[in-house]
This record gives structure tokens, sequence and C-alpha cells, in this order.
């Protein structure tokens, strides 16, 4: 399939990075917004992601840059990196990005459209129903939620055959997964156009062939930061040594507590009083083995943290000091 006209619903914080991204391979990009308030909002967002893109850039062509860690394989290639060109291409995007409020005028002749709009299954069911009537045929629809499975949207869409989740991670042009999820009436040629769609805009696609809350990533993710915090809060280790045990043990560049202090402290505390309860994340036996776990202490121990402004590695301290 040819793509050429993408549609991102919602400029938020992924949805301008979506947008970005497009923008940046080349493609003909709208965002669709509900009101001038969002247009507000969502312009610096659009100038936060292209300095993010330049400090990107700035940091790739930098002996830094030679680590795996500093690059960036959204924006380029090492072999065929060329800081001048993706300075112009960022250039480019950025004076290229439509936005538009008007829902018909935004997904006329689209080849796709990116649901992105907040993480709330009313609102996106209220969305899908106003959108449905006016996409075009050949529309392929996809939606960007982490935790809301898309056979929940399916029959809202009037596409059900050509609707499944696309899934990016924060920070697009450096964090390339594209989880491709499938729901129950997906068809084999919509999944694959949309694992080849993901490839043209420089993301890593990987395909989930039946429905998972937590998809492939946060699927083992989340069951492993538990399990440190677990050790923690229980007095069996202290976090340095329960890092040491994975790295050590298994190569891995960083173990739990790093993680944390990267995933910020906020958001861990999220999913230690959240994700336990998204029905499906864990697996039967995952949810028997992680029940004895001390939700409790995880939850005061980060609070504490958090109310002494210790957020993670961008506040300066977590676990560690930065
Ligand atoms: N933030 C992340 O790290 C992340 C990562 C992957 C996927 N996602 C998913 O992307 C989607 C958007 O998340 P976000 O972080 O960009 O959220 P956000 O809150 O930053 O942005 C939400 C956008 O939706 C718009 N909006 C809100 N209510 C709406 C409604 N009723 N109808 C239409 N538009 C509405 C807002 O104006 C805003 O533009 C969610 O489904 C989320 O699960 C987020």
């Amino acid at each position: 399939m040819v793509f050429k006209k993408v549609v991102i619903a919602g400029g938020g914080v992924l949805g301008s990075q979506i947008a970005f991204q497009a923008a940046y391979c080349g493609l003909d990009v709208t965002v669709w917004l509900r009101s001038e308030g969002s247009v507000g909002r969502t312009l610096p967002k659009i100038e936060q992601t292209k300095k993010a893109y330049e400090d990107a850039i700035e940091l790739m062509a930098s002996p830094a840059g030679k680590e795996d860690a500093n690059w960036s394989f959204g924006i380029a290639d090492r072999e065929s990196f060329d800081k001048e060109k993706c300075l112009a291409n960022v250039q480019r995007a950025h004076g290229t990005i439509k936005l538009e409020l008007d829902m018909a005028k935004a997904v006329a002749d689209a080849d796709i459209v990116i649901e992105s709009v907040v993480e709330n299954a009313a609102e996106k069911i209220v969305f899908y129903k106003t959108l449905a009537p006016l996409l075009s045929p050949k529309t392929i629809l996809v939606t960007n939620s982490s935790t809301l499975l898309p056979s929940t949207f399916a029959k809202y869409t009037g596409r059900p055959d050509k609707f499944l989740s696309l899934h990016f991670a924060n920070a697009i042009w450096k964090n390339i997964t594209a989880e491709i999820m499938a729901q129950g009436e997906t068809s084999q040629e919509s999944f694959l156009n949309v694992m080849e769609f993901a490839s043209l805009i420089r993301m890593m696609p990987l395909p989930v062939n039946k429905e998972k809350s937590g998809y492939l990533l946060n699927s083992m993710l989340v069951p492993f930061l538990l399990s440190g915090l677990d050790l923690y809060v229980n007095g069996v280790s202290d976090p340095e040594s329960i890092d040491k045990a994975w790295v050590y043990g298994t190569g891995s560049p960083r173990g739990p507590f790093r993680i944390l202090d990267v995933v910020g402290l906020k958001t861990a505390y999220n999913i230690v009083m959240e994700y336990q309860k998204v029905p499906g994340l864990l697996s039967p036996l995952l949810k028997k083995m992680l029940m004895p776990y001390n939700f409790k202490g995880m939850a005061k121990v980060l609070k504490d943290m958090m109310d002494q402004g210790k957020l993670g590695k961008a506040s300066g301290e977590g676990f560690y000091k930065y």
C-alpha cells in the first residue's frame, strides 16, 4: 500500500511526536484537534519536539554519539548519517505539519488515521463514532492506546477489518518500537500494511498477533520492575545489589532500579497503584506469583521519595544520584 497522507488525531505528548516523525520521513501530515484551546497546547509541544530532534542530532554528531544509547535510529542510520541533511529535514518537517479543527476536512483522503487522544475508553468511543462516517473506504485506522484493547473500539469504526493497534513509545525518535496488535476482525492485509507503514516512518515494527494488554514490552517490564521493588521493600536486599544481581547475572545494561529512575518515580508509583488492576496485563500464573507482593510497601517507599523531591534521573536523584 502507498502511504502519503497521515492524520494524527490528538496533539498531546505522543500525538505531536508521531506527527513530527511522519513529517520528518517526508509524509503529508495533518493533526486533527478538537478546539482552538488544543491548538494552543499542541503548538508548543511541536516546538519542544523539534528541539528534541535537533538536540538528538547534535548528540549523534558528537563523540558521545558513538554509544548506541546516544543514537536515535528514528532519525538516521549510522552508515548514512549526515548532520546537515538531518537538520534540514527537521526544519522541513516543522514547516509542513498542518493543524486542522474540521474533522471531515482533516481526514479526507487519508491513507492512515492514528488515534492518539486521551486514554479514556468513553471519550475514544465518541471520537470513533464521529469519525467513522467521514473516512474514505481505503483509510486504515489505528489506535495508539497503551492500556485499552482495540476490540473495545472495533465496532464503532465502521471498518473493523482495517482497525488495529499501533503503539508507539515516548521519545519516538530514539525509542523506535512500534507494537502492532491485531484484534479479532483485523484483516491480515491491514496488519501487514501497518507493519509496512511503521517501517516507512523508521520505526521497528513488532508484531503482536493477538490481543494482549501491555503488548510485548510492558507485559515483561512491569512484572520485572515490581519484582525488584518487592525484594527491596521487604528488606531482602538494597537497590544497588538487586541491580547488580541482574546486570552481572544476565549481561543486561540496567537493573530494575536504574530503569525505575529513568522511567521516573511518579510513573513507577502509577504502575504500582494501577497496572496490577489492568485486566489481562498479567497472565493468570504471573498474577498468582505477584499476589503475595508487598504493593503497600512499594507505594509507601515511592511516595516518601517523591515527597523528598527524588523523582528519578530527570530530577537529579531517585534510587541513585545523578
Ligand atoms: N504518553 C506516553 O508516554 C504514551 C506512550 C504510548 C502511547 N500513549 C497513548 O497515546 C494516547 C495519547 O496519550 P498522550 O500521552 O499523548 O496524552 P495527552 O494527554 O498528552 O494528549 C491527549 C490529546 O487528546 C486530546 N483530547 C483529549 N480529550 C479528547 C477527546 N474527548 N476527543 C478528542 N481529543 C481529545 C487532547 O487535546 C490532546 O491533544 C493515549 O491513548 C496513550 O495511552 C501514550
